[in-house]
């Protein structure tokens, strides 16, 4: 299959330029909630690359400005143990099963490289995160093997058993995946772990981790001490707000992470780290955003059960439903009302990708979305 959109193409190639520009010399979390701020194409709402619209917590804010104090300092003051500490302790995993990154996309391009270098094909589910580590492998020239999500848009893991062949070197797995926020069953993702895992690496890039809400839903961590083979992400860049910040973690066996630091160049700024340890340990921050997410997905949900329109219940910041139509079309025209949503995914373009906003915001989109497609 080759008609994969990156990101960066749609950014480049498309209508897109313009205000991608734009949006990038604007890139602050626009809410209609904020006094003066009114919503034009050119500095919309942010409802397209999944971020946190209530920032980084004040805590975490603190310690980054405290922290500042040590940034002459070669490793940015010694930030990174004790969030080695505290993330391994929460996961419960040894420390050196844990290693800290400039966000997870760091981790994602590295594991890219270290395919690309030992040889192999990526075995992947379509549609999936399709930047970063499918990006970057691209630019690599690493073949891929894509396997249709099933009938209910979820990852279809017997089909992917069914899809490996003996040159396959990783298999990608997005849990819950993305741009379709499904979850895959905890018990049988566990069973395909250990079993692929005998015959090639397996990947799961668990960014969305903290908004599940799928009781059956299990994270892949406690798979790396005894399955050298898998190796597991997570980033800071979603509930914790630090997509601009960059602080991501991978979770593997030794040998595994040796691997990756070993062909690793980027550095972890430091007051990020410090920034996280803070924001991490505050939970009641993260279970307002959680309460507020889940205020907009409704707002959402109740949109699109109103206009019979198909959508996932999501476990993310985002969520798919069916546009009926272009959605490059869509985007174009929501655009126009100030509001900034998901790109085309191939092959889904009649369905769209939409990250939460502020329930106040999410509100105003479906208002603009009444307008333009059923007044
Ligand atoms: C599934 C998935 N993995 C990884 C990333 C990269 O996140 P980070 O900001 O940690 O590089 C994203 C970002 O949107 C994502 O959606």
């Amino acid at each position: 299959m080759t008609n994969k959109i990156t990101r960066r193409e749609w950014l480049i190639g498309g209508t897109a330029l313009a205000g991608g520009m734009v949006l990038a010399a604007n890139a602050h979390a626009q809410s209609i909630t904020i006094d003066g701020y009114v919503p034009t194409a050119a500095n919309p709402i942010r409802m397209s690359s999944n971020e946190n619209p209530y920032g980084i917590n004040k805590k975490a804010s603190i310690a980054m400005t405290n922290a500042h104090k040590y940034g002459g300092l070669y490793g940015g003051g010694g930030g990174q143990r004790p969030l080695t500490e505290l993330i391994a302790g929460m996961e419960n995993v040894p420390t050196e099963n844990v290693m800290v990154a400039g966000g997870s996309g760091e981790i994602l391009k590295t594991i890219a490289l270290m395919v690309a270098m030992e040889g192999g094909k990526i075995l992947a589910p379509n549609p999936t995160y399709d930047d970063t580590f499918m990006d970057y492998s691209n630019r690599r020239g690493i073949e891929k093997i894509w396997v249709p999500v099933a009938e209910d848009l979820s990852i279809d893991l017997d089909a992917m058993k069914a899809a490996y062949t003996d040159d396959v070197k990783i298999i990608y797995l997005c849990n819950p995946n993305n741009p379709i926020p499904t979850v895959m069953h905890g018990e049988k993702l566990k069973e395909f772990c250990k079993e692929m895992s005998q015959k090639c690496y397996v990947f799961v890039d668990e960014a969305y981790y903290e908004y599940v809400n799928d009781p059956n839903y299990q994270t892949m961590i406690p798979l790396i001490t005894d399955y050298p083979n898998v190796v597991v992400t997570r980033t800071a860049s979603k509930i914790h707000a630090f997509a601009g910040i960059r602080i991501g973690f991978g979770f593997g066996s030794t040998e595994m992470l040796g691997k990756i630091r070993s062909l690793m160049t980027g550095s972890i700024n430091g007051p990020a780290m410090f920034g996280a340890i803070e924001s991490y340990k505050d939970t009641d921050y993260q279970q307002f955003v959680l309460r507020k997410n889940a205020e907009s997905l409704q707002i959402l949900y109740d949109f699109f059960d109103k206009h019979g329109m198909r959508h996932i219940k999501s476990n993310a910041n985002f969520t798919f439903f069916e546009t009926g139509m272009d959605s490059k079309e869509v985007y174009d025209r929501i655009r126009k009302h100030g509001i900034a949503i998901g790109r085309p995914f191939p092959p889904k373009l009649d369905w769209m990708r939409i990250s939460t906003a502020r329930p106040e915001d999410t509100k105003f989109f479906t208002e603009a979305y009444e307008k333009e497609f059923f007044s």
